[in-house]
């Protein structure tokens, strides 16, 4: 590939004698909305805990900007330039919008600016605080409760809290996942604008979505990777259609 910004080769995952990711040799360019799609259980969100250092591989190596962090931990990971959102809603409730990300953005910014004196770090802190707040929707809703906003906003926040710790690739693990159609339509609008100048990775279930943004969609089951491609011919393969659509519309 021209420019990977993520390279995961042969990795697996098993928890006990399941194997939740088996040999998953993959690459993601650098800029793209990759989406990854698959029926409960097929191993989305394991693979990205492997990428995010939440889970440890039982093999395989990790490659981020050419870099091995298959072993390192999550907050060296973070450090690196990789973001995060939980397929669960994960913020403080009980702290402010502008709390939330001032936590995220301190954590990123502890170590690599360890250099700088206490006054300037803060105000360092307090500008990434405000521009995630400002990417991700919520300047206006700054000192609201996370407890007392929609359940879209706190998904939102949580993106937010992502970009507080100015990642360069975005891991999201369902974004959309209980949202209405208008806060999805909103959240979608965020992800378009966050691929302007970042690298999404995307776990989701609602189809419109994934094929309206994808550049490329991967397609899991059971573990493996079934097929990649762009939608028109992740769309028209067969075995995609037998293993995973074909399901979706004899269920739906
Ligand atoms: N911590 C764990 N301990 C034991 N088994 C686990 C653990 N995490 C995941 N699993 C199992 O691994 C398999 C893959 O789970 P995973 O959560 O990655 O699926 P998923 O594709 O994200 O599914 P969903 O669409 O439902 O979120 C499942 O069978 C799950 O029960
Ligand atoms: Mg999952």
């Amino acid at each position: 590939m021209a420019d990977a910004i993520l390279q995961i080769d042969r990795v697996s995952k098993s928890f006990g004698g399941l194997i939740a990711t088996n040999n998953i040799t993959i690459e993601f360019e650098r800029g793209q909305i990759h989406a990854i799609i698959g029926p409960n259980g097929a191993g989305k969100t394991t693979l990205i805990n492997l990428l995010s250092g939440d889970l440890l591989p039982n093999d395989g190596t990790i490659l981020f900007n050419g870099r091995d962090i298959t072993h390192l931990p999550p907050h060296k990971i973070s450090q690196l330039g990789i973001g995060r959102s939980y397929q669960k809603t994960n913020i403080f409730a009980e702290f402010t919008c502008f709390e939330n990300c001032w936590v995220a953005a301190q954590s990123r910014i502890n170590t690599s600016m360890r250099f700088f004196r206490p006054a300037s770090n803060l105000k360092a802190v307090e500008k990434r605080t405000e521009k995630a707040l400002e990417l991700c929707g919520l300047s206006l809703r700054r000192d609201s409760r996370a407890s007392a906003m929609s359940y879209g906003e706190q998904r939102q926040l949580e993106i937010g809290m992502m970009l507080a710790t100015e990642p360069e690739l975005l891991l999201l693990d369902e974004p959309l996942a209980g949202m209405g159609s208008e806060e999805s339509l909103q959240v979608i609008e965020l992800l378009r604008r966050l691929a302007e100048d970042h690298t999404l990775i995307l776990i989701e279930h609602d189809m419109d979505a994934v094929f309206s943004i994808a550049d490329q969609l991967t397609v899991m089951v059971n573990g493996r990777i079934l097929e990649t491609g762009t939608v028109g011919q992740i769309r028209s393969s067969q075995a995609v259609q037998e293993a995973y659509l074909g399901v979706d519309e004899e269920t739906a």
